[in-house]
């Protein structure tokens, strides 16, 4: 069953391996399962992939294991693991049209936003960490009298990592980069309704000759292979990307299992707060970019506008307007700003949302309904929300589709009240022309990203991570080199006598 299978995506022939990659292999799974992946956009069966198990996921993190104590890999010369991301990083590029044709097929992406944003984002961030390699050290000190002391950053070890179905792609290559750049292995299972480009992908990593065991793909279910990474004894660190209650369980995991280090990359509800100096055109192109990018399921989405009351009339009439000529379709059969929603469970959810908003009082003041019966793919209006108060669900969850809810303020102390009255603490965003007002505010912000006369933007050199209950630890960047590497302190003793 480990076949590569040929797909036909808008006219373009693409051949995906189906297998699990384990130990630089694409093998069928001990339990000889399979599962289906759809195209949201129409609701059909895109592929059959095989489907892991805990017990693949044990063979993974022996290949794993196996590949870290290799010291030419874990302690071997930093060039050959930057030579091997800028390879992986060519390829991609050669396979472009394939990698934005798949990624599109598999989540109703637009091919616009995948060709410009995802697959951009992702060959810089592996020519970005290919760039670190070389780069992480350790510190000296003759600072401890009588010792010449230094630190070591030695690669963690074996990184379980579980990425979800929003930026498939992209979150792949997050992933790996830190670790493949440290000297780390890895275990990567990707989301279940997104399983096609991680694959094409290990296909790649397999021509671009990294070692056996360095990269291992169990793609699967997140209660059998991803609760078996969480819980693995033999895995020394997990980074997950999700919702806040599966972040949760990680944690708890890695508590019964060996503690193992846990960073989490959670939800959001982030706030996008629109002052009375604000360049308005600008300002409302960002906000529509602001829930447009994904159709909401960004976890930096900018859910909550705020604006202020002199000027909200205005933006709303310029807003409502701009929203309206969003185009919602299926992303295979014509250029749209908007496609279909991951998947029929994601749909509904929304749709339970939109409903749950005006069970409580809120206005749908645009959209609000689905598009289509929902029978050939997974359609939503874009839809605003005013009438809003901070107590309604609407303004509490991640709703994680295009859904945005616009509030009126009337002063910088109350907006950024308003704005922190949330669990999560991912993004801000404000549209001001004040500088002073914008360090003043962003700083007062409880968030991990904050815009100014911007929204929904993220660079790979730039840490990206949550406050609050949005997260753990910071991804991106020279930082998140840290989450794969171990100090270690090193004493030379340069003549101090035993205290015996
Ligand atoms: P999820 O958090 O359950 O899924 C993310 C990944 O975790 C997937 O690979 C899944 O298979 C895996 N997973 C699921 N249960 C697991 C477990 N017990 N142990 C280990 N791994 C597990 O998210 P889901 O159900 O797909 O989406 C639900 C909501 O989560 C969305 O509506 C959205 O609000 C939020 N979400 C946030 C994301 C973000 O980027 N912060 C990404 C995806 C979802
Ligand atoms: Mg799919």
């Amino acid at each position: 069953m480990a076949q590569p299978t040929t797909l036909e995506i808008a006219g373009r022939k693409v051949s995906v391996p189906t297998g699990l990659f384990i130990n630089g292999e694409f093998v069928a799974g001990k339990a000889g399962k399979t599962f289906t992946s759809e195209d949201p956009g129409t609701g059909k069966t895109l592929a059959t992939v095989c489907e892991g198990m805990p017990e693949d996921v044990d063979l993974a993190v022996a290949a794993a294991r196996k590949a870290y104590e290799n010291e030419s890999w874990s302690a071997g010369n930093p060039a050959d693991r930057s030579a091997l991301l800028h390879k992986l990083a060519d390829l991609m590029e050669a396979n472009k049209d394939d990698i934005v044709a798949l990624e599109c097929a598999d989540t109703g992406k637009t091919y616009k936003q995948c060709s410009n944003l995802d697959f951009p984002g992702s060959v810089g961030t592996l020519r970005y960490y290919a760039g670190w390699a070389d780069k992480v050290l350790g510190q000296s000190s003759f600072n401890v009298p009588g010792t010449f002391s230094y630190t070591q950053r030695q690669p963690i070890g074996v990184c379980g990592q579980i990425i979800p179905w929003n930026f498939p792609l992209l979150m792949f290559i997050w992933k790996i980069c830190p670790a493949v750049a440290t000297g780390c292995t890895v275990v990567i299972k990707s989301a279940e309704t997104t399983p096609l480009t991680a694959l094409y992908c290990a296909n790649l990593i397999k021509e671009a000759d990294f070692p056996p065991g360095v990269i291992n793909l169990v793609s699967g279910f997140g209660k059998t292979v991803g609760s078996a990474i969480a819980h693995h004894m033999d895995i020394d660190k997990v980074a997950f990307t999700g919702s806040t209650v599966t972040g949760r369980s990680v944690l708890r995991a890695s508590a019964d299992s060996n503690l193992k280090k846990v960073t989490l990359e959670l939800g959001g509800k982030s706030p996008n707060i629109i002052f009375p100096d604000a360049d308005l055109e600008e300002a409302v192109e960002w906000s529509a970019w602001g829930i447009n990018m994904n159709f909401g399921q960004t976890c930096h989405a900018g859910t909550r506008i705020y604006v202020h009351e002199d000027i909200y009339d205005k933006f709303l009439d310029l807003y409502t307007a701009r929203m309206k000529k969003v185009t919602v379709g299926n992303p295979s059969t014509g250029e749209y700003d908007q496609g279909p929603q991951n998947s029929k469970l994601q749909y509904d959810k929304i749709l339970g949302y939109i409903k749950a908003g005006t069970d409580e009082g809120a206005k749908v003041h645009l959209g609000g309904n689905a598009v289509g019966s929902g029978k050939d793919g997974y359609f939503i209006e874009p839809t605003i929300f005013t009438d809003v108060k901070p107590d309604m669900k609407i303004m509490r969850e991640e709703i994680f589709g295009p859904v945005v809810a616009v509030s009126k303020f009337n002063s910088e102390e109350q907006v950024v009240a308003a704005a922190n009255k949330t669990t999560y603490g991912l993004a801000a965003g404000i549209f001001t022309k004040d500088y002073e007002r914008a360090v003043r505010v962003t700083s007062r912000l409880r968030a991990g990203t904050a815009w100014v006369n911007m929204y929904n933007f993220v660079h790979w050199s730039m840490p990206f991570g949550g406050y609050k209950e949005s997260g753990i630890g910071r991804e991106c960047g020279e930082v998140a080199l840290e989450n794969y590497t171990e100090v270690k302190t090193v004493y030379l003793n340069m003549g101090i006598k035993s205290p015996s």
